[in-house]
């Protein structure tokens, strides 16, 4: 990692269902950082639901309320990000992120994924007749983006509470190795 980046905040990047926004809470309670979730954000600016973004205003406009948001998370300190799954597919939200957070992917098989997301409606991306080849197919193209992470944090057969401890270990050695 290029040793003049600043590592001030978290940004948790992954598949939906790869548990960034519980691992993300717990992460920041645990550094007393503040915790962000960038579909929160968006649908309470925007007054509507995700499903309702994609369905009325379509992907796109969903896609540049992502770019806006990202673009202003570099005046935070002290932050934990969890981002929206398609979110770090745009190169230019991930290079934004990057001049101000370590980027950790949490990584899940399709198979774990269908598990923890196939009961839940609201993802429109999973409202499909066969959501798991969708999920395959999506995380084949997803995969070399998330892969640009500084660090992949595999979520298989582990707890929310040791995927974060691991997650707490690579910022505390990223941010060491910049002192
Ligand atoms: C999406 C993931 C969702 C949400 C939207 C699109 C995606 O966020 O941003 O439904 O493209 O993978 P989560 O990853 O938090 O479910």
């Amino acid at each position: 990692m290029d040793s003049t980046r600043q590592i001030r905040n978290l940004a948790l990047i992954g598949f939906m269902g790869s548990g960034k926004s519980s691992v993300g809470r717990l992460v920041a309670d645990q550094l007393r950082f503040s915790f962000l979730d960038t579909d929160e954000v968006i649908v309470s600016r925007v007054g509507k639901s995700i499903a309702d973004i994609f369905a009325q205003d379509g992907e796109p406009v969903f896609r540049e309320y992502e770019r806006r948001l990202v673009e202003e998370l570099g005046a935070q300190n002290k932050m934990v990000f969890s981002t929206g799954g398609g979110l770090p597919i745009n190169p230019v939200n991930l290079a934004n992120l990057k001049t101000h957070s370590l980027v950790v992917c949490l990584w899940a098989s399709p198979e774990t994924i269908w598990e923890r997301v196939g009961h839940q409606t609201h993802r429109p991306l999973l409202n499909n007749p066969d959501p798991l080849a969708k999920i395959r197919e999506l995380l084949a193209v997803r995969e070399p983006h998330y892969r640009q992470a500084d660090v992949l944090v595999n979520t298989e057969m582990r707890s929310v509470g040791e995927v974060a401890q691991q997650v707490i270990h690579q910022f505390r050695m990223a941010q060491a190795g910049r002192q």
